[in-house]
């Protein structure tokens, strides 16, 4: 039986489109039935829907705390029979709320190789420091901001003259190939 994941997102949604796509293969162990969002404008809704898919919206905005805001994605969460969860560039941070009830079964792509540069503008940071390779982490989500468990790491060199832009776009392709195949292996341990 294919396990059911819940794909959360706040922007264009690529990482989901790999997700999605990888589980047209006849033998991937998961499929992709509810993206989910905080905006109702993130581009990955429309390639959502083009795909078939069941789109949600919950807007951060219509909630005083971030608390609250997790108890209503949570109990939409609840109400679609899913067996992961897989956020892919959702932009909010979460609270116990939302991760206990999903603890182990709760995945995230971040575009550092963890340890290294837990939240935002993890490439310019890695440039700044002089490091020689970046790279993109799936881990497990823990009520620490980019700190569970990792599941699989891609790296790639930094080059010479590398900005945040060039080196973003060059992790970006490992995001795509690094996140369906921790998903799968996630989705197979079960
Ligand atoms: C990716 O780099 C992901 O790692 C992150 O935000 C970006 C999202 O891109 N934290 P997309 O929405 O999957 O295209």
């Amino acid at each position: 039986m294919k396990k059911r994941v819940g794909v959360l997102i706040s922007g264009g949604g690529s990482n989901m489109y790999a997700l999605v796509q990888a589980a047209k293969i006849a033998d991937y162990p998961a499929k992709i039935v509810s993206v989910v969002s905080n905006k109702q404008d993130a581009g990955g809704l429309k390639i959502a829907t083009r795909e078939g898919i069941a789109t949600h919206v919950v807007n951060h905005k219509d909630y005083a705390t971030r608390e609250e805001f997790d108890a209503a994605l949570n109990a939409y969460l609840q109400t679609q029979n899913l067996d992961i969860i897989a956020c892919a560039g959702f932009m909010r941070i979460m609270t116990t709320v939302l991760i206990i009830p999903w603890a182990g079964r709760m995945l995230n792509i971040h575009p550092s190789l963890l340890p290294l540069y837990k939240g935002l503008h993890t490439h310019q940071r890695a440039i700044d420091a002089g490091d020689k390779e970046a790279g993109c982490s799936v881990h497990y989500v823990t009520p620490e901001l980019d700190d569970g468990p990792v599941i699989a790491q891609a790296r790639v060199p930094i080059l010479n003259g590398d900005t945040a832009e060039t080196l973003a776009a060059r992790v970006l392709i490992e995001e795509h190939k690094l996140y369906p195949a921790a998903l799968a292996k996630v989705a197979r341990g079960l």
